[in-house]
């Protein structure tokens, strides 16, 4: 059996970036001193848990944080949020992903130019939630602006911009936020799946392009599994098949790409 890992594969700009931020901020780390993360830095558990080691903390809520640092994750927050620890006077640093942040400033002058703002994307995800706050109350208006969550689906998005199109409207503005580095994992996930016939997708379970990547796999009929971990592997996968395409989310670090590859090559070899 053959494998074959995705060409797009390994932390992207944005979460490389993010970790960064964190790690340098730890270094400075004073006896007594808090750093907290607003929610997970970013989505893959195990990586997070390597901050934690160094001294992370990662506070559900404001509540839980009344002194020290907060450093904002690579999907941003919501203007509330960043208002509440601007009043609490505690110090923030900004690990919002630059693509993220330039989805907002299309947001904040779609509300300036007096547009309704469609978001097309997971309404429970941090990076939207942050967007909606921007967005503010939906407004009537036949003027209309569309963008997508960062790690959306293109196809998903086209599908959504032609219901849309189907609305009463004078105007129209459609931009395509979709970053780079997803739609390159998405194009090399379609690549492996033309030759096949099992993929495993690897990235955190919480990692939204990391379900977009493994919906497309499914969509395709390939017998496709979304793992975390190489324990997670399972024998039975591998009966029958010829070839197994690799790929992983953009906050999947290469250490567990390799390790799940070695798992697959020891059941070869058993
Ligand atoms: Fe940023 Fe795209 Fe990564 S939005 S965090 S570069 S997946």
């Amino acid at each position: 059996m053959e494998i074959r890992v995705a060409k797009c594969a390994g932390f992207c700009f944005g979460v490389k970036r993010a970790i960064n931020i964190a790690e340098n901020a730890l270094k400075g780390l004073k006896a007594g001193e808090n750093i907290y993360s607003f929610g997970p830095i970013i989505h893959n558990p195990q990586v997070v848990e390597g901050l934690l080691k160094k001294g992370l903390r990662v506070a559900g809520g404001l509540k839980e944080i009344k002194s020290g640092t907060v450093i904002i994750s690579s999907h941003g927050a919501p203007l509330e949020v960043l208002k509440e620890i601007k009043k609490k006077k505690i110090k923030l640093i900004d690990a919002t992903c630059p693509f993220v942040k330039y989805a907002q400033h299309i947001v904040e002058g779609l509300k300036k130019d007096g547009y309704r703002i469609i978001i097309v994307g997971d309404d429970t995800h941090p990076e939207v939630k942050a967007l909606k706050s921007i967005a503010g109350k939906d407004r009537i208006s036949k003027k209309i602006g569309v963008i997508s969550q960062t790690t959306q689906n293109k196809e998903n998005y086209i599908n959504e911009i032609k219901k849309i199109l189907g609305e009463d409207f004078s105007e129209i503005k459609v931009f395509n936020t979709i970053c780079n580095d997803t739609s390159k994992r998405q194009s090399a996930a379609r690549s492996l799946l033309k030759d096949c016939d099992l993929m495993i997708v690897i990235g955190g379970k919480n990692s939204a392009n990391t379900k977009r990547l493994w919906q497309i796999c499914k969509e395709s009929g390939v017998d496709s599994f979304h793992i975390e971990t190489e324990p997670e592997v399972n024998k039975k996968w591998f009966k029958g098949k010829h070839c197994v395409g690799i790929t992983s989310g953009a906050s999947t670090p290469d250490s567990m790409v390799k390790k799940i590859i070695e798992k697959i090559r020891r059941f070869q070899r058993s």
